[in-house]
C-alpha cells in the first residue's frame, strides 16, 4: 500500500493554503468531512471513558462527535477565536458543554497529558514537528488520529482511505528504559556503603 502522503495531499486543504496569502498561523481553516469525523473516532476505539484533544479544532466537530455520539469528553484547541467562538457555539446547540471546552491558543503550548486519543487535521510539516510532544506528553497506550497526512518515518498502525481522503493512526508505545540495563546494577561502592 502507498505510504507517501505526497500523492494524496487534501485538495482542499492545499488549495487553501495557497489561496491564504495574508496566513499567518500553521494550517488553514478547512473542516474534516463528517463521514471522514466518523472513521477517525471508529477507528480509535473512542468511548465514554476517553478523552479526546483535537488540536486546531476549527469549528469542533471531532470533539462534539466524539462526546455526542461516542459518550467521551473532550477539549478542543485553535489559534483562531473566530473558530473558538463557533465550536462553543456548535457545543451548546450539541447539547454537550457538560462534557467539551475549547480552548484559544497554540496547539503546541497545550498540556497533552490527560489526552487518551488526539486527533489532527494539520499538515505533514506539522504533525513532524509535533510527534517528539506526543511521545513525550501522552501516556503509552494512548491513540492518535490524523486525517489527510502523516508522520514521516513513524509508520501508522492503520492506515486506510475513505473516498479519496485518508486517515492514519498511531498507538503510543511503551517507553524506552534510558541508558543501559547495566546502569540499574549498583556499583561496588554502592554496594559496600548499603552494607
Ligand atoms: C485543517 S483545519 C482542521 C479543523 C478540525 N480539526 C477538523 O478536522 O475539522 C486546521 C485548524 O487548525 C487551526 N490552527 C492552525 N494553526 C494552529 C496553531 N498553531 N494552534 C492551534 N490551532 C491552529 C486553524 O485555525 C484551523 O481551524
Amino acid at each position: 500500500m502507498e505510504t507517501s502522503v505526497s500523492r494524496f495531499l487534501p485538495a482542499a486543504l492545499v488549495a487553501a493554503f495557497c489561496a491564504s496569502a495574508a496566513y499567518a498561523w500553521d494550517v488553514p481553516y478547512v473542516p474534516t468531512p463528517e463521514r471522514v469525523v466518523k472513521k477517525m473516532l471508529d477507528l480509535a476505539k473512542v468511548g465514554p471513558k476517553d478523552v479526546v484533544y483535537d488540536l486546531g479544532s476549527g469549528d469542533g466537530r471531532i470533539v462534539i462527535a466524539a462526546a455526542k455520539q461516542y459518550g467521551a469528553r473532550g477539549v478542543g484547541i485553535d489559534i483562531d477565536p473566530e473558530r473558538v467562538r463557533e465550536a462553543r457555539q456548535n457545543a451548546e446547540a450539541a447539547g454537550v458543554t457538560d462534557r467539551v471546552e475549547f480552548r484559544e491558543g497554540n496547539l503546541f503550548d497545550i498540556d497533552l497529558s490527560d489526552a487518551t486519543v488526539v486527533t489532527l487535521y494539520l499538515l505533514q510539516r506539522i504533525n513532524e514537528q509535533l510527534r517528539p510532544k506526543l511521545l513525550r506528553e501522552l501516556k503509552p497506550g494512548s491513540r492518535v488520529v490524523s486525517h489527510g497526512f502523516d508522520m514521516g518515518d513513524w509508520k501508522p498502525a492503520v492506515q486506510l482511505e475513505i473516498d479519496g481522503d485518508w486517515v492514519y493512526y498511531w498507538i503510543i508505545p511503551e517507553r524506552k528504559r534510558v541508558g543501559h540495563p547495566r546502569e540499574t546494577i549498583p556499583r561496588r561502592d554502592e554496594i559496600r556503603l548499603r552494607r
